[in-house]
């Protein structure tokens, strides 16, 4: 893929977002760059979320790339931080008990639950017709989940790994950012035929959370990523970023 180059890494203490200091290098006229930073004072998640968390216990982490609108199917983007980050927690984690959920979670098992451990927001700032900045911020619960209360299904790297005296946020950085390089010079074909086989998720009954009461099974993910899902009546409909589901990983 055209997008393939080695980003250069900044840190910082505190900033609003790494996604936005990204593009604020990319601006400058950086190509590709990893912001890191201890805090963040308004990180954001997807659907106009927040993301929350403490000094120094977490990786929050940025990928920004200024490239051309031909390079790279923006859809992607999403699915290679997935990807990258699934990659980057096996070294950690059984790989059998991490799983990826559309559209774009990372999810531990760990006794007999599934926890959020990550998650994915893809942001574009277009240049011109051509040309455009990209950005995939990821946040992983390292050492701690920020709020048990408010999101009681998440779970952090420290407690559920065997490996805890090796973990280390600034490593796990290095191992993020090369995971994301290498995944770039595999072709989109690959990186999506990858992707769907790891999610898994065809034939799987899905409930989407503004519609509780109803079912509907998962029976393609199309080819910009949006999942094509049909009810009993056989009424067929698109989810995508904008939906929450709900549904068993096994
Ligand atoms: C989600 O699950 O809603 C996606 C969360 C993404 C959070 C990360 S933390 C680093 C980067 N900077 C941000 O402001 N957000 C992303």
């Amino acid at each position: 893929m055209a997008l393939a180059s080695k980003a250069k890494i900044f840190h910082f203490e505190i900033v609003e977002s790494t996604n936005d200091v990204a593009f604020e290098l990319l601006k400058e006229g950086e190509k590709s760059v990893v912001v890191v930073a201890d805090w963040q004072t308004a990180g954001r998640g997807r659907n106009g979320k927040t993301w929350e968390s403490s000094k120094q216990k977490n990786l929050l982490f940025s990928f920004g790339v200024s490239h051309s609108i031909k390079d790279i199917s923006l859809y992607l983007l999403q699915v290679i931080g997935s990807l990258a980050t699934k990659k980057t927690l096996e070294k950690y984690i059984d790989k059998e008990r991490i799983y990826l959920k559309y559209p774009n979670d990372v999810y531990v098992k760990t006794d007999d639950e599934y926890k959020k451990i990550a998650g994915i927001i893809s942001e574009t700032n277009y240049l011109n017709e051509n040309n455009c900045h990209s950005v995939i911020g990821i946040g992983v619960n390292i050492m701690q989940v920020p709020d048990k209360e408010n999101v009681p299904n998440a779970v952090a790297l420290a407690e559920c790994t065997k490996l805890k005296n090796e973990i280390n946020i600034e490593k796990i950085t290095l191992e993020l950012k090369n995971n994301i390089e290498e995944i770039l010079t595999n072709s989109e074909e690959n990186i999506f035929n990858t992707w769907t086989k790891e999610l898994n998720i065809i034939g799987k009954k899905i409930i989407v959370l503004q519609e509780e009461k109803k079912q509907y099974f998962a029976l393609s993910i199309l080819k910009d990523c949006r999942l094509l899902v049909e009810d009993s009546e056989k009424q067929q409909k698109i989810i995508d970023n904008g939906d929450t589901i709900r549904y068993e990983f096994q």
